[in-house]
């Protein structure tokens, strides 16, 4: 599946996205290497600090149905800007999909970044620090 359907993809549902408060609605498509696709949208709770972005949302998911090999994370929100994963995101990312997973981000005008997760995480803490 090329970009464009999967950016398709976490558009559609990006509207899923449980965002009564911000009312930011975010969709990512996570991709494994095998081309398998699961979908996370942000869950907001009235705890704001409970919510679960997107990107969570689908790693969990994956994780949950048993994936460990993964390629792509595409992310789109309704913003102008490219939206980039947060810092806990980000490290989560790290831990489960390690620093070669591409970060697909579109942004309103369907323009695409893309840039691999080392490079939003550079220096991370890592498993590796701890198998030594
Ligand atoms: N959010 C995401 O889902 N992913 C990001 O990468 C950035 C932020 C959500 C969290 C919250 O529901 C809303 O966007 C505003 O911060």
């Amino acid at each position: 599946m090329n970009y464009s359907e999967l950016i398709q993809i976490a558009r559609k549902v990006k509207k899923n996205s449980y965002s009564p408060y911000s009312k930011f609605r975010v969709g990512a498509v996570l991709v494994t290497n095998e081309g398998n696709l699961y979908s996370g949208v942000n869950v907001e709770n009235s705890s704001y600090g409970l919510t679960n972005c997107a990107e969570r949302t689908a790693v969990f998911s994956a994780v949950s149905e048993g994936e460990r090999n993964f390629k792509t994370i595409v992310l789109v929100s309704d913003a102008e800007d490219f939206i980039p994963p947060c810092g806990a995101c980000r490290q989560v990312l790290m831990e489960v999909c390690g620093k070669d997973l591409e970060v697909v981000m579109s942004n309103s005008d369907n323009e695409i970044r893309i840039l691999k997760l080392e490079d939003l995480l550079p220096l991370s803490f890592n498993k590796e620090f701890l198998e030594k």
